[in-house]
């Protein structure tokens, strides 16, 4: 099988904010298909959608659903991963994650596909896509782990709500429209009215006192870079902005490092943009990068509370749809087929 190979492609949660954007990054890859399933719960079964002019059905997403895929992109939700999940692989699909489900499992790689790539090969079925804010954080920091060391991360997010799906995007529109109309605002998917404001919670507390979200960044960091031992540390905030994450971070480094320095290792990541002009003012921005694939970095200074030039802080921006989800995910399907690692690594000819 090669990259170009036809496959059968399903997305699982097709009608939403996420499988959306997949079934778009797929079409504009032209990723070669025999066959897109889109399926979603039995509440949208049997709606249409319009995908590259041809008219698709959506299926309801139940075990039989999974005969003859070769690759399911999921993104309905933990609940629908951990109970599908193994039975599409039972089918024969390899499964790309987008869910909290199996991020974490032992032996489930979890992949950033311009970071940790070869971790891929080792999946026996279920591959992880990390949360949006991991996503757009581990490319830079790839940077100066390979280059400098990292000591300490220290970072904070501004989170859109097109983060927590559909219904938060409709929630901010009525609460903007509240407002200037002068009516009450209404809040059902956030604890508090997200339209003019800042709410530090995303996803349920943990015991420690982080939110989930938070914890997310700081575990799967450590998994995807495969430094067991970061010292990193997040606050998670949600923002009024419809698409695309940002995050101010704060890196103690082991050896020293100038901003000149960083931005040459940042540019030459592959999907890193570096913008960084602030007299011009320019810098990455969520407007500017929703809808594109890309990490945008910039702010890139010197953090004069850590001493011998080892402090670094800047401004990281990405669309959490694109490469926070969907691209992520496609690339991930590309990358598994153009190595031939669609079997799981125990069927592969000449595994142990
Ligand atoms: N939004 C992001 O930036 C982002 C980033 C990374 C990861 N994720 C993850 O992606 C997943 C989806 O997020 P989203 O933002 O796309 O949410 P969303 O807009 O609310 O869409 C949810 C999707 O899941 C489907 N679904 C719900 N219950 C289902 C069930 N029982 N069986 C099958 N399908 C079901 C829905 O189908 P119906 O239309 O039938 O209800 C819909 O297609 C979540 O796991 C989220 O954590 C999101």
């Amino acid at each position: 099988m090669t990259q170009r190979t036809p496959l059968t492609i399903a997305v699982v949660g097709a009608t939403g904010v996420v499988g959306q954007t997949m079934i778009q990054v797929l079409t504009e890859r032209e990723f070669p298909l025999r066959e897109l399933r889109l399926l979603a719960s039995g509440r949208s079964a049997g709606r249409t959608v319009s995908v590259g002019g041809r008219t698709i059905e959506v299926g309801e997403a139940v075990p039989e659903a999974f005969a003859g895929v070769d690759i399911a992109l999921f993104s309905a939700g933990g609940t629908v991963s951990e109970d599908l999940a193994p039975a599409a692989v039972a089918r024969g699909a390899t499964v790309i994650d987008n869910s909290n489900a199996w991020r974490m499992t032992p032996g489930v790689p979890l992949v950033v596909s311009q970071v940790n790539p070869d971790d891929a090969g080792t999946h026996e079925g279920i591959i992880a896509n990390p949360n949006c804010s991991t996503m757009q954080l581990v490319p830079v920091l790839m940077a100066l782990r390979d280059s400098v060391g990292l000591e300490r991360v220290i970072v904070d997010t501004y989170q859109s709500v097109s983060g927590t799906g559909a219904d938060a995007i409709t929630e901010l529109e009525g609460q903007v429209r509240a407002h200037v109309e002068g009516s009450a605002a209404e809040n059902t998917v956030y604890p508090h009215p997200i339209a003019f404001n800042a709410v530090p919670e995303i996803d349920i507390f943990l015991p420690n006192g982080y939110s989930r979200e938070e914890w997310k960044v700081v575990q799967e960091s450590r998994k995807i870079l495969h430094l067991p031992d970061l010292r990193i540390s997040a606050t998670a905030v949600r923002i009024p902005v419809f698409v695309s994450h940002s995050e101010a971070v704060h890196v103690e480094t082991r050896a020293a490092i100038t901003p000149d320095e960083a931005r040459t290792l940042f540019a030459a990541v592959p999907g890193v943009v570096v913008q960084d002009d602030p007299a011009n003012h320019v810098y990455p921005l969520a407007t500017e990068a929703a809808g594109r694939d890309e990490v945008f970095v910039g702010r890139v200074r010197r953090d004069e509370s850590i001493p011998d030039g080892r402090g670094l802080a800047f401004w990281v921006v990405s669309d959490n749809l694109r490469k926070g989800a969907a691209t992520n995910a496609v690339e991930i399907a590309e990358l598994i087929a153009a190595r031939g690692w669609i079997p799981r690594a125990s069927e592969r000819a000449g595994a142990a």
